[in-house]
């Protein structure tokens, strides 16, 4: 036999070998099994945009320390390709890196590729070129949003494995995931949503990834893509088919913060209380939504009026700091599931009424292990119960862990971890600096037309800001002038919120909320006689990133525009000329970026419109 033979042979050994039909990720009902273990699996969600590159070796290696065996992540289509074909993968960006270090630190990945994400992330993931294309009506079986899916869906997957980051190849990813959270909407939207699903996961499958897909919240996940649960509680669920494993994607470990509404916390006792319950009825896959949840920086926060804040009230928190004692006790109980791992992966729980609110589920091995789950769902009473004739004291809403049938090492209620209080000290030495943008702003982007434009339209969202500039005639005769009142001025926006400003005055502010966008401003308007400039700020907060065909939502002043209480009655500005001016003058000189300039100066707290600098 020649050597050139063997090479050959090795050659293509190595192939067969490389190749998804050597797939060593798979799955049963009880659990996916990795290289032909079932595997109990515990994953926490880090959104690699939502930190920096410097922080993600110390995220990760928290999350380690915390009991995880996998890190699940998004992927922010909208951040990797900002405008079509030109594509971003750097800096905050830079997947491949974050997924190499979540490997290097010995964890998996779930890559939950969408692309549409959710997420509180601006669109919902959807790049905002994409709402442009002629004909497209986003998530349904439309073939435009249907080739631009396809093509970036096909585009990270050959990406992960030129870089062999699948299982198969080597590498930590062990699952993907196609859409989120279709179920809901494909029941309102009837039989295009049907084909639309069928596509999705035909169209995944088909990517050859060699690890299972998953799809989040869809009832009717087509085969082999199983189905999952995201939820508060997700211990009534059961995945579509029997041969198929209990799965939770989202377990949300709190949620996320709006602006003009309280900053939600979630006791980390409910939060253990409900994966454990989840792991007795036979649950093999825990993720942790947010595990750290982190900042949606710039202007990526979905909306409209999701918080700059990430926080989640995440065990890690949003600066990458433990969050006591809630990482604590979650470590706590993943180390007491990972001592029943061989008895829960061996068998379906046995169920055993102990009391009116008390159940026993016990898991058995045929070599000998069993673990005991011991739950008390009454939400005020202790209970004393009786299992295997030993007495064990139950605090109320709770479950206790026995990896040995016998002894308790961990209950939900009672929390032995370290409970820290955090002080957070003033920062001192530095000072406020202040600029004062013009209210009046044009530049070469600025032009004029009739009557009233949608703003995203206009901005194509590379702003927040949009002005609306018109001009009004008033009279000297006019009865206002000396009859010691103002016309009223009222405008209707479908959104965000606006800033009224009348020959260069601050006249009024007005805006909407996370439940509705759209407002209606109406204030008194300081005119005088002659020509008066009335020039109107428009903000959107966030583009939607959950609702019926939210890219069809508008935002910014549709109108009308009224000005009443004039001795004619009322004006309509609606259909007049308007000026518009895309952008601050302060986003033109690219303020933010400037440390040394001479635009910064004193803070002068009287003149609207301001922007401020600390350092
Ligand atoms: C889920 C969604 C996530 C996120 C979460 C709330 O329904 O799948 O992407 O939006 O809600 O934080």
């Amino acid at each position: 036999m020649g050597t050139g033979w063997l090479v050959v042979v090795t050659a293509a050994l190595l192939l067969s070998l490389l190749t998804p039909a050597a797939a060593s990720v798979a799955y049963d009902h009880k659990a996916i099994i990795i290289n032909g273990q079932r595997r109990i699996l515990i994953s926490g969600s880090i959104h690699y945009p939502r930190s920096t590159p410097e922080m993600w070796p110390d995220l990760i290696q928290k999350a380690k320390n915390g009991g995880l065996d996998v890190i699940q992540t998004y992927v922010f289509w909208n951040g990797h390709e900002p405008s079509p074909d030109q594509y971003f993968f750097e800096d905050r960006y830079d997947l491949v890196r974050f997924i190499k270090l979540v490997q290097q630190a010995g964890l998996y990945v779930n890559l939950r590729i969408g692309p549409y994400i959710c997420a509180e992330w601006n669109f919902g993931g959807f790049p905002v070129w994409l709402k442009y294309i002629p004909g497209i009506r986003f998530r349904t079986d439309n073939e435009h949003f249907k080739a631009a899916m396809e093509k970036f869906t096909a585009k990270i997957v050959s990406m992960m494995k030129a870089e062999n980051l699948f299982e198969w190849q080597g590498g930590p990813i062990i699952l993907s995931q196609i859409e989120n959270e279709f179920g809901p909407p494909e029941y309102d939207q009837g039989e295009p949503a049907k084909n639309y699903v069928a596509w999705a996961a035909g169209m995944a499958v088909g990517l050859d990834t060699g690890v299972p897909w998953i799809m989040c919240k869809q009832d009717d996940a087509p085969d082999p893509v199983i189905n999952t649960c995201n939820g508060f509680y997700c211990d009534y669920f059961y995945p579509n088919q029997p041969y198929k494993p209990t799965m939770w994607t989202e377990v949300w470990t709190s949620w996320f913060t709006g602006f003009g509404v309280p900053v939600p916390h979630r006791p980390v006792e409910d939060l253990a209380f409900s994966v454990a319950k989840f792991i007795q009825k036979g649950g093999s896959f825990v993720n942790y939504y947010m595990y750290h949840g982190g900042t949606n920086f710039g202007r990526t926060a979905g909306g409209p009026f999701i918080a700059t804040s990430y926080d989640y009230d995440a065990p890690i928190d949003e600066f990458g700091l433990l969050r006591q004692p809630k990482w604590g006790h979650l470590r706590d109980l993943h180390r007491a599931i990972k001592l029943c791992e061989m008895a829960l992966v061996s068998s379906d729980p046995v169920v055993t009424y102990l009391g009116n609110s008390q159940e026993s589920h016990v898991f058995r091995s045929n070599s000998g292990d069993c673990a005991a789950f011991l739950a008390n769902y009454d939400v005020k009473s202790y209970a004393r119960v009786t299992f295997n004739g030993m007495h064990y004291d139950l605090p109320p809403w709770s479950i206790s862990i026995l990896p040995d049938c016998k002894t308790i090492v961990f209950n939900s209620a009672r929390v032995g971890a370290q409970t820290s209080l955090m002080q957070m000290n003033w920062l001192r030495g530095f000072s406020w600096q202040s600029y004062n943008d013009d209210t009046n702003f044009n530049d070469e982007l600025s032009f004029t037309t009739t009557g009233l434009l949608e703003q995203i339209n206009v901005t194509r969202d590379i702003t927040d800001y949009l002005w609306y500039t018109t001009y009004v005639d008033i009279n000297e005769t006019e009865g206002f002038l000396k009859g010691g009142y103002y016309p009223v001025l009222s405008v209707m926006s479908a959104g965000h919120s606006l800033n009224v400003f009348i020959n260069g005055q601050l006249s009024g502010t007005s805006y909407g909320g996370v439940q509705d966008p759209r407002l209606t401003y109406s204030g008194n308007a300081m005119l005088r006689a002659g020509s008066n400039t009335i020039s109107i700020l428009s903000a959107s907060v966030g583009l939607p990133n959950v609702g019926e065909h939210f890219e069809t939502w508008n935002a910014g002043i549709l109108g009308p525009v009224v000005l009443s209480d004039l001795d004619e009655g009322w004006r309509d500005l609606t259909w007049q000329k308007w000026t518009y001016q895309v952008g601050l003058k302060g986003e033109a000189l690219n303020l933010h970026a400037l440390t040394q300039s001479s635009e910064w100066g004193d803070v002068d707290a009287n003149k609207p419109l301001t922007w401020y600098k600390w350092e």
